[in-house]
């Protein structure tokens, strides 16, 4: 069985429970690192919790959530091996897959999105990466952590 990681900030804490519920109809172990009330917390706290958990391995991917998901996705992409993406739609959700292989993905809990966040979800995890060209680039993507 798949395993996926989640965490989130008090601004996206209805989505998150929302998606852990999809994740597991799905088939997968979800490790929901929080938060599940509203008291205030910080999204790059809860960005190093879950990107930290996932490097630990046996993860297919992590899902990142706070109120916009702005913030929480910035602080996913400073840490080293950690590509996250923010789709606007489906069609970004499914790119994010087939092109640039990210390992998170990003939502935003107070975000009116034009379609709904879980078809999203589920138009990545439905996506393959296809490699070849896009591999290239994503090999230029990481180097910038050690080249700027
Ligand atoms: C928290 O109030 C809010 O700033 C946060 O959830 C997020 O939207 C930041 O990008």
């Amino acid at each position: 069985m798949a395993n996926v990681v989640i965490a989130n900030d008090h601004g996206a804490v209805e989505l998150a429970g929302i998606f852990v519920k999809h994740l597991q109809d799905r088939g997968y172990t979800v490790n929901h690192l929080g938060v599940t009330t509203n008291d205030s917390v910080d999204y790059p706290d809860m960005a190093k919790l879950a990107c930290q958990e996932y490097k630990k391995g046996d993860y297919e991917f992590g899902v990142l959530l706070c109120g916009t998901g702005i913030g929480i996705s910035i602080s996913a992409n400073k840490i080293e091996g950690i590509r996250c993406a923010l789709p606007q739609n489906s069609f970004a959700a499914e790119m994010a897959r087939k092109h640039n292989n990210v390992n998170f993905i990003a939502f935003g809990g107070r975000i009116e999105y034009s379609e709904s966040p879980v078809k999203m979800l589920d138009a990545f995890i439905d996506s393959t990466f296809e490699g070849d060209r896009h591999q290239r680039r994503i090999d230029k993507i990481m180097a910038l952590e050690s080249h700027c």
